[in-house]
């Protein structure tokens, strides 16, 4: 062996595609990667040959120079893959094991994964509770966009397929349980999504679009979805949400009064984040436009589930406050009509395992929700140019053409 190849950050609007070291069970310097964290040993580790790995809303947030990441960062959170080599106390996961990487990193040892809080592990990144393969601020741990990965506390982490020919035939549904459907449905159960319930969501990404899916699984009665890309919102229809054109229309109430008899919904998802766009045709970017929106739209007592991210330094923020993530954010109202916000990481060891078996029984279909489409690893920068710019497609990347 010896090789690999990965997809490096190369600064704002620049990804390429580099030769990087092949990983072993432990973690060596390299850019992004946590003083504190070089040297880590991982005998607790495997190394994977990655199946699929996705190309993630969060990922442009760095690939457009909107966070302190820095040049040669290896991206890459959402990996599925086989199990080449085990660590000396890997106990459980045996070499040839097909397996889901859950995008958060965790110990399984600290208080906060006793309680399931996978995301916000304390012993993993030591700047902050909570990491992630290739991302700015998550300790360093080397992104998954590559063909080998090391990924650590193995037994503990991973989510391994029961049966490796059924799980290749349904790799493109299975591969969105490293992130984006687990947070599509934690965005909808965490804002209370259950039967009969309407549901708005705003932004139809990949996220939006996995919260929608997710909502029709919960039982929504109606599922709208707003966005300011039409042919994101086509996505949405194709599968039965209503969908809201928010450049055409600012005032989402009026909309939402002309669906639902009523200007308000019972629960409200924001999968968009920081990089909001205020309503309106070329309007500009205004970051607390949905978090605003959503406290407006959502009835009294309503939960807000909010996986969109914010951060607390963007360089490329609209004013001085936002460039440290303040945003004016209008929580009186929120307040008065006791709203309940939850925020974060998604915490995806709580859900992968349930998704997994309702994409097994054919019961969910996220790979159609969110138009699944596959591309090899050279085709990386432009499947990233073609997010950027609005596809209303999941990119997977097959770094060993595994798929085809
Ligand atoms: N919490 C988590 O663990 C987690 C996990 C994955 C992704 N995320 C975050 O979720 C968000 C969405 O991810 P994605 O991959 O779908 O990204 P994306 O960039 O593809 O989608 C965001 C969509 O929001 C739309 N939008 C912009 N302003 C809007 C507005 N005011 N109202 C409605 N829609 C608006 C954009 O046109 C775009 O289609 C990102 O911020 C990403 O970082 C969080
Ligand atoms: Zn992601
Ligand atoms: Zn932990």
């Amino acid at each position: 062996m010896g090789g690999n190849r990965a997809v490096a950050y190369m600064g704002p609007g620049k990804v390429e595609i580099q030769e990087i070291d092949y990983p072993d069970l432990v973690l060596r310097d390299g850019p992004g990667v946590n003083p504190l964290n070089v040297g880590r040993k991982c005998h607790h580790g495997v190394i994977l040959k990655v199946v699929t790995t996705n190309i993630c809303g969060s990922d442009q947030h760095m690939v457009r120079g909107r966070t302190t990441a820095p040049e040669g960062l290896i991206l890459g959170h959402e990996i599925t893959g086989e199990v080449i080599e085990c660590g000396r106390d890997v106990e459980f996961m045996k070499v040839g094991d097909l397996v889901s990487v859950p995008f958060n990193i965790a110990c399984g040892r600290c208080r906060a994964c006793k309680e399931r809080d996978t995301h916000i592990c304390l012993n993993v990144n030591p700047d902050r509770p909570g990491s992630a393969y290739g991302y700015v601020d998550m300790g360093g741990w080397v992104g998954g966009q590559s063909e080998y990965v090391m990924v650590p506390y193995a037994d503990f982490q991973l989510l391994k397929f029961p049966d490796k020919d059924q799980a290749m035939a349904k790799i493109h549904d299975l591969t969105m349980l490293s992130d984006i459907f687990p947070t599509g449905f934690h965005g909808a159960y965490s804002a209370g999504v259950g039967p009969g319930r309407s549901v708005y969501i705003a932004g139809a990404g990949p996220v939006g679009l996995a919260a929608a899916h997710s909502a029709q699984l919960l039982g929504a009665s109606v599922v709208i979805v707003g966005d300011l890309i039409q042919e994101r919102l086509d996505q949405a229809k194709s599968f039965g949400c209503e969908t809201i054109n928010l450049r055409d229309h600012d005032d989402v109430g009026e909309q939402i009064e002309q669906i639902l008899g009523t200007p308000e919904v019972d629960c409200a998802v924001d999968a968009v984040g920081f990089e909001a766009s205020a309503h309106g045709a070329n309007k500009g970017e205004a970051p607390a436009t949905v978090l605003n929106s959503i406290m407006q739209l959502t009835r009294a007592g309503g939960k807000l589930g909010i996986p969109g991210l914010y951060v607390t330094g963007d360089p490329g923020g609209v004013d001085e406050d936002a460039k440290e993530g303040t945003l004016k954010i209008r929580l009186g109202l929120g307040w008065a009509k006791a709203h309940t916000f939850v925020t974060g990481q998604t915490p995806v060891m709580r859900y992968h395992r349930e998704l997994m078996n309702s994409i097994l029984s054919g019961r969910a279909q996220i790979a159609k929700a969110v138009n699944a489409t596959v591309i090899s690893l050279d085709e990386a920068p432009t499947g990233y140019q073609q997010f950027d710019k609005g596809a209303s497609k999941k990119f997977v990347i097959d770094p060993h053409g595994m798929l085809k």
